[in-house]
């Protein structure tokens, strides 16, 4: 900056005076070119059905979650991984299951330019079996315990708690049999989800093995369901033969209602499998964790074995119909092996992000905004907005939270925008200040304004906020 004081100030001056004399032009109406006013309005372009913006306004909400994932992580020891949104759908087709409703009918898939068929992820899990197998974590200290966040995609139908593109954050803990895992994992999911502000009641089941205990209860379950075919619907019927486990999981009201006499897994857990899920209940017992058993529960994805959980918000938990459902998880012995790894036993859970937030809204939970600031820096005049630059760059070193915007020229303009954001202190730098070496410290609640020496203002600010920043 190499002009003298003097004669930045007589610029100061022309330009003050070129202000004045464009807004007395300003009353007159603008002309729009021709064209402008011919064109006709472009129809607008919408969002796809069942996406959605994260506006700023709901930034807040997502952060205020992120916040307590990573602090959750942090203490229980999970890494951060993310793995790619498009994958092979093969890999889908062979974790999730093929005769799933993920699989069979809610994948975004496509043949690519190359050709290979490749799907938006519709889970998390299958991705990090499938990095757990790619990275040679196996030969890492066992369990890997990993977490992720991000979007996923299912072709649902939209409404209320269902969406196309939805996030999850997700917690998988690999490489370790025993059922404190299961617990540690259930304990996690709890704790975050009380961490935000809400009281959760986690379901709990196990679906045993495929060879020791789920082969007979199958039999079972197609017997007793084989019995009433005629009130299943269309779909359950076509379960029966495909994939009868899923006849406990359907949400119309007729196969709903059967549910209740149904045969129960519980009954037909191999001495092993019982003994693991004991152990597990006992760990929640332990520490009080809120838990029902729910014998029916059997999650919408194959690869799950032993422990099945979901996680409700307390007093939605009997509402098996709606959306309710904030997370779900459980064991997946088998899952690293399907996919040609080593055998790796396994167990994770996933929330779902959108559903959280909107509980966390519905029950008023105050959530803090990172993005509030203490202080509003007004400049007014060139060569004061020059200086602000380098005082901005100061505060925001000092750790101070400080907001600005050079574009606007007047006081007026500034403070309103200072009032808007609830700061507790406008800084004010004009010419005058500039020249005398000062500023301003307008105090926004009572609107009392302190001169200050320019080289002290940090010092003062420290002093008036006590220190909060
Ligand atoms: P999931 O139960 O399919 O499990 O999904 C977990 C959570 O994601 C659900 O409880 C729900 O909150 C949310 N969610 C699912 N679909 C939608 C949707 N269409 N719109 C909005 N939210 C949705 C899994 O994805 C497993 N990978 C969880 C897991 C991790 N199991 C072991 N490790």
């Amino acid at each position: 900056m190499p002009q003298t004081k003097k004669n930045t100030l007589t610029e100061e001056k022309k330009e003050i005076a070129q202000t004045k004399s464009k807004q007395s032009k300003k009353s007159a109406v603008p002309e729009l070119p021709q064209s402008v006013m011919v064109e006709k309005a472009k129809p607008v372009l919408n969002l796809l059905r069942g996406f959605k913006d994260i506006l700023p306004v709901e930034q807040k909400y997502w952060q205020y979650i992120e916040d307590r994932a990573k602090g959750l992580a942090l203490s229980y020891r999970f890494e951060k991984i993310d793995t790619p949104i498009l994958e092979e759908t093969k890999l889908f087709y062979t974790a999730v299951g093929k005769q799933t409703d993920i699989v069979e009918k809610e994948m975004f898939s496509f043949a690519n330019q190359g050709g290979e068929n490749v799907s938006l992820r519709p889970e998390g899990t299958a991705s990090i079996a499938r990095a757990y197998i790619n990275h040679g974590m196996f030969n890492l200290p066992q369990p890997v315990k990993l977490w992720y966040w991000g979007p996923m995609f299912r072709h649902e139908r939209p409404q209320s708690g269902r969406l196309r593109q939805f996030h999850q954050c997700g917690f998988e803990i690999l490489g370790e049999i025993k059922p404190v895992v299961d617990a540690e994992l259930i304990i996690a999911a709890h704790a975050l989800i009380h961490s935000l502000g809400l009281e959760t009641v986690i379901q709990v089941n196990s679906i045993g093995q495929m060879s020791c205990c789920r082969e007979k209860y199958k039999e079972e379950l197609v017997n007793f369901y084989r019995a009433r075919r005629s009130a299943l619907c269309d779909t359950c019927k076509e379960r029966l033969n495909k994939n009868p486990m899923r006849l406990l999981d359907c949400k119309e009201p007729q196969c709903a209602a059967l549910r209740g006499e149904s045969p129960q897994i519980v009954d037909y857990l191999c001495d092993a499998c019982k003994d693991h899920f004991m152990k597990v209940l006992e760990y929640l017992d332990e520490i009080n964790i809120p838990y029902t058993l729910n014998p029916r529960l059997v999650r919408g994805l194959d690869y799950y074995t032993r422990t099945v959980f979901e996680i409700y918000l307390k007093g939605t938990e009997e509402n098996s119909l709606a959306q309710s459902a904030l997370g779900g998880g459980g064991r997946y012995d088998l899952l690293v092996e399907t996919l040609g790894g080593r055998p790796t036993p396994a167990a994770g859970f996933a929330l779902g992000l959108e559903r959280i937030i909107a509980k966390v809204k519905e029950a008023n939970i105050s959530v803090e905004d990172n993005s509030k600031v203490s202080i509003f820096l007004a400049c007014l005049g060139e060569y004061a907005k020059r200086k602000s630059l380098g005082l901005f760059e100061d505060l925001r070193r000092e750790g101070f939270r400080a907001a600005t915007n050079f574009s606007k020229e007047t006081l007026k303009s500034q403070l309103e925008i200072a009032n808007k954001m609830k700061v507790k202190i406008t800084l004010i730098l004009g010419q005058k200040e500039v020249l005398d070496e000062t500023i301003i410290i307008r105090d926004m609640d009572t609107g009392v304004q302190e001169v200050v020496d320019y080289k002290k203002t940090v010092s003062e600010l420290r002093k008036k906020l006590g220190m909060i920043e």
